[in-house]
């Protein structure tokens, strides 16, 4: 079984999004049936944005006119069977990076004509398939509150549905900046080990457990400390200014 994973983050392997998707990772090979796992850091290729000429639905069937890098992305794509999406909470959606990546892939993916899919409508598969994965969502925020995530969830709740994939499950944390902190991550170990069992379960029975799903939606710490912290940190390091 092929998992590919997507790390939006423009930090990559310091993300904190990499925090939260390597142990998720671990859980999905520990199971012992033949999982392999791979990350791609989208910050290392170039993808530039969508032009919007619609030259892969038209003259180039397919096939972007733009000679970057996504067309190495798009193969691993299709060959995938379960595809993890992690990204940083950016103004309530996906990182550009992601939203680059996500619009040239989905366009190429799709060919023109408009259909129906029960109460939607939707594109056709370009490829048998392509794109009825089984998907997971990765995220966190700067903020407290799972409220932030609202947008990006929609956004993936509504593309599985009209895509025919199968949204199995979504990881969010809030006040993620806390995973970046070293010092700090000892006091983390039980939501580590929480997407650790979360990763084992996505590849045992296609969902995250309910405890597993409980443990996740803890607060890593009191919104107001939080607050309190992050306050006082950018009050230190901007001297107030
Ligand atoms: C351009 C930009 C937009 C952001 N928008 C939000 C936001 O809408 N809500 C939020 O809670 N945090 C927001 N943040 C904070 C990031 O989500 C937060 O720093 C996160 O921990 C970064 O994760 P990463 O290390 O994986 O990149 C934003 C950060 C940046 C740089």
């Amino acid at each position: 079984m092929r998992l590919v994973a997507f790390n939006g983050s423009p930090r990559g392997k310091r993300s904190n999004t990499d925090k939260i998707l390597q142990p998720f990772l671990e859980g999905a090979r520990s199971t012992g049936l033949c999982v392999e796992t791979e990350t791609i850091y989208l910050k290392d290729y170039k993808i530039n944005h969508c032009l919007g000429c619609f030259t892969c639905w038209t003259k180039t069937p397919g096939v972007c006119i733009q000679k970057d890098d996504l067309g190495l992305l798009v193969d691993k794509v299709i060959d995938a069977d379960i595809m993890v999406f992690a990204t940083p909470l950016y103004i309530f959606t996906v990182s550009g990076l992601m939203k680059n990546f996500m619009d040239r892939l989905m366009m190429g993916l799709a060919k023109p004509y408009i259909i129906k899919r029960d109460e939607y409508y939707t594109h056709p598969s370009r490829y048998n398939g392509s794109f009825s994965k089984r998907i997971v969502l990765i995220s966190n925020c700067g903020f407290p509150g799972r409220y932030n995530f609202t947008g990006l969830i929609e956004t993936f709740r509504i593309l599985c549905q009209v895509s025919g994939a199968n949204l199995l499950a979504t990881i969010l944390c809030p006040m993620g900046e806390l995973l970046g902190i070293s010092q700090l991550l000892s006091l983390f170990g039980w939501y580590f080990d929480a997407v650790r069992e979360a990763g084992k379960e996505i590849i045992e029975r296609d969902a995250i457990a309910p405890d597993t799903e409980a443990i996740l939606k803890r607060d890593l710490m009191k919104e107001e400390e939080y607050v309190t912290l992050a306050n006082a940190y950018f009050e230190n390091i901007t001297r107030g200014q």
